[in-house]
């Protein structure tokens, strides 16, 4: 079995607005909805776990009605951190279903609505093969690291911009969610690699962006009204 844990449980203080992010409006749909949307278009995928605020249950719960939208996705609730958020999607996964050998988790920001049926097969495609793998592009930008008064050049080759999603054999995935919590955690491949496992990279999509700023929102919608072309 496929599944998908979206992580949706964030505040989205970047974006600065009332409402977290993945709750914003895009083309008329909130943002996480479209999310949910690529995912349930892929064959990949057999279980979708949506992880959300227990804070956004009732407007979760209302937007469902009012889109008259009858996703079946399983729903858990999120921490305080992108961390507790997977783990707590990965507690629901390990309590509701028997994961065997041929299992195969992936785990996805809310936040990234442009994700594509291709690029989820892909990302599959290569967990068969590797066990452990992030989507990521090369920097386009030259790269320096350091501060702003201190800093090298770096061989811009060398550098992967990640995203998600992230695909992991089950049983690697939740051993590795075992392990304490760490503020260095920004995605599940750092969590993975610290039991030693080596990660693969295949290639992402320039179109999967992960909405952060408010100009974000208006490149999604670019983005989104190309692919519908
Ligand atoms: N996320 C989550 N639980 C958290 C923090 C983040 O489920 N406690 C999710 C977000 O909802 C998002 C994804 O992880 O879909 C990637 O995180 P990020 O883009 O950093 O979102 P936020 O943490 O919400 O935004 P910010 O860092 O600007 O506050
Ligand atoms: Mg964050």
């Amino acid at each position: 079995m496929n599944f998908v844990i979206i992580v949706a449980a964030g505040t989205g203080s970047r974006m600065n607005s009332d409402l977290p992010k993945q709750f914003l409006d895009l083309n008329g749909v909130p943002v996480i909805m479209h999310t949910i949307d690529h995912f349930h278009q892929s064959s990949a995928i057999s279980e979708i776990i949506l992880v959300i605020s227990k804070e956004m249950e009732q407007f979760w719960t209302d937007l469902c009605l009012k889109q008259h939208y009858r996703t079946p996705v399983h729903l858990a609730f999120g921490g305080d951190t992108r961390f507790a958020s997977v783990k707590n999607g990965l507690a629901y996964i390990q309590k509701n279903f028997e994961l065997g050998t041929n299992d195969y988790i992936a785990v996805h920001d809310g936040a990234r609505p442009i994700v594509s049926s291709s690029l989820i097969a892909r990302a599959f495609q290569g967990a068969y093969e590797h066990q452990a793998i992030v989507l990521a592009r090369k920097s386009i930008e030259s790269v320096r690291t350091g501060n702003s008064t201190s800093n090298n050049a770096v061989d811009r080759n060398q550098v992967w911009l990640v995203q998600t999603p992230q695909v992991f054999h089950a049983e690697l995935l939740t051993r590795a969610y075992c392990q304490k919590e760490d503020p260095l955690f920004t995605d599940d491949a750092s969590v993975v690699e610290k039991l030693g496992n080596r990660i693969a990279i295949v290639e992402g999509d320039a179109k999967n962006i992960k909405i952060t700023y408010p100009q974000d929102l208006q490149i999604a919608q670019f983005y989104l009204n190309l692919i519908k072309k």
